[in-house]
C-alpha cells in the first residue's frame, strides 16, 4: 500500500472487554480514509461508543491495535491525539462565556493571542452565533449550546473529529438543520469524521460510509445506498428501513432468483445473497415501497385490505394475503386515487429482484 492510499485510521483486530469476560467489541477491522465521513450505526449496547472511546483514548483496547496516521496509538493519552470531540451531553464550561469556551482549546494548544481572537471570531461566524459571544451557556437554547460545542471541537482545526450522538437532544427541525451544517463543515474543511448514531436516517443523510454494528460486530460496511439496497444479512436488512418479513422454505434456484415455498404453499421468488440450500427454513424480506397494488409478473397474490393509514408523504396499505401473510405496501400521495378501502379485495405484487431471502436463524448475522 502506498502512502497516498494509506488510511488515516486503522482498527486492526481490536477487541474490548470491560470485565474480562464479555466482549463488547469483537475483532474490529475498520479503516477510515482521510477526509471521510464514517458513521457507526447500530442498536443500543452494540459497541458504538466503546469504539469511539478507544479511538479517543478514553478506553484502551483489550487486544489489537489502533493506528492513526501510521502510528500505533493504543497507549497515547487523549490530549496528545488532538481530536475534536462532540458528545450528546458534552457540557460547555458553565462559568465561561461562549467566546471563552471557544478560546479554551486554542489556549490549550498554545495559540498566540491575536490568532485566538481571529479564530474565535471565525468560529462564531461559522455557527452564526456572533450575537451571543458574551453569554454564558445557561443563557443559550439547547441547539445553540450544541452549535457552540461543535465549534469548540473544530476551532483548532483538528484532522479528526469524533462525534457521539451530537444531535440526540435536539428537536427534529434543529437536528435536520444541524445535520446539513455538520456535513457542510466536513466538506468545506476536509475533516475526517467518525460519527456515532442509532438514527438510520441521520446516518444515511450524512455519511460517506456506514458501519452497521450489532452485538460488538460490524455486520456490514459501505455507502448508505449499498447498505440499504444490498443488505448482506437479515440483521442489516431489518435494521435499515421497514420490511415485510415472510416465512418460507428454500427450494430450487431459478436463473438469478431462488424459489421458496410459504407454509400455505405459495411460491415466492427472491434473491439470496448467501446460497440457501433446498429445504432451509428462511425469511424473505420485502420493503413496503417495493410492493405494488395490482397484477405483476412475480410474487403476485390476492388479499383483502385490512387497513389504510395516511402518513405525511405516503399511504400505507395493509393487506391480508392468506398465502403469504400480512403485507404492507407504501403508496405515493400521487397514487391516492388508486387507493382501495378497508375490506376491498386487491392484488399485491413485487419484483423478484426486490425480495431478499436469508436463513431464518441469521438474525444477528453473528
Ligand atoms: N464503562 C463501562 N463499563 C462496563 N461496561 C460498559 C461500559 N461502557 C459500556 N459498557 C457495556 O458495553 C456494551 C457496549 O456499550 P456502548 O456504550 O459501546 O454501546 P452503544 O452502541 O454506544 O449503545 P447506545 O446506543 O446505547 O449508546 C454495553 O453492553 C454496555 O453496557
Ligand atoms: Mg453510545
Amino acid at each position: 500500500m502506498t502512502a497516498d492510499t494509506a488510511p488515516l485510521v486503522v482498527f486492526d483486530g481490536v477487541h474490548k472487554s470491560y470485565d474480562g469476560k464479555v466482549q463488547v467489541v469483537k475483532d474490529l477491522h475498520l479503516r477510515i480514509d482521510e477526509g471521510e465521513f464514517l458513521t457507526l450505526l447500530g442498536p443500543s449496547g452494540s459497541g458504538k461508543t466503546t469504539t469511539l472511546m478507544m479511538l479517543a483514548g478514553f478506553e484502551e483496547p483489550s487486544a489489537g491495535d489502533i493506528i492513526f496516521d501510521g502510528r500505533r496509538i493504543n497507549n497515547m493519552p487523549t490530549y496528545k491525539r488532538n481530536f475534536g470531540m462532540v458528545f450528546q451531553n458534552y457540557a460547555l464550561f458553565p462559568h465561561m462565556t461562549v467566546a471563552e469556551n471557544l478560546a479554551f482549546p486554542l489556549r490549550m494548544h498554545r495559540f498566540a493571542k491575536p490568532e485566538i481572537a481571529g479564530r474565535v471570531k471565525r468560529a462564531l461566524d461559522m455557527i452564526r452565533l456572533d450575537s451571543v459571544a458574551d453569554r454564558r451557556p445557561i443563557q443559550l437554547s439547547g441547539g445553540q449550546q450544541q452549535r457552540v460545542a461543535l465549534a469548540r471541537a473544530l476551532v483548532f482545526e483538528p484532522r479528526m473529529v469524533l462525534m457521539d450522538e451530537p444531535l440526540g437532544a435536539l428537536d427534529k427541525q434543529l437536528r435536520d438543520h444541524m445535520q446539513l451544517e455538520i456535513r457542510e463543515l466536513h466538506e468545506r474543511l476536509g475533516l475526517t469524521v467518525l460519527y456515532v448514531t442509532h438514527d438510520q436516517s441521520e446516518a444515511m443523510t450524512m455519511s460517506d460510509r456506514v458501519a452497521i454494528f450489532n452485538d460488538g460486530l460490524v455486520q456490514q460496511i459501505g455507502p448508505p445506498d449499498m447498505v440499504y439496497d444490498k443488505p448482506q444479512n437479515a440483521f442489516v436488512a431489518r435494521f435499515m428501513g421497514e420490511n415485510n418479513v415472510l416465512s418460507a422454505v428454500a427450494g430450487q434456484v431459478d436463473g438469478v432468483s431462488l424459489r421458496l415455498r410459504t407454509p400455505a404453499g405459495a411460491e415466492l421468488l427472491a434473491q439470496a445473497p448467501d446460497k440457501l440450500a433446498a429445504g432451509v427454513a428462511s425469511q424473505v424480506l420485502v420493503r413496503p415501497e417495493q410492493v405494488a397494488l395490482g397484477t405483476g409478473k412475480d410474487n403476485c397474490f390476492s388479499g383483502v385490505v385490512a387497513d389504510v393509514i395516511y402518513h405525511g408523504n405516503h399511504l400505507r396499505v395493509v393487506v391480508d394475503v392468506p398465502q403469504v401473510g400480512r403485507i404492507t405496501a407504501h403508496l405515493a400521495k400521487s397514487e391516492c386515487h388508486l387507493c382501495p378501502s378497508e375490506g376491498d379485495g386487491v392484488q399485491v405484487n413485487w419484483p423478484a429482484t426486490a425480495a431478499v431471502a436469508f436463513p431464518a436463524d441469521s438474525e444477528t448475522g453473528a
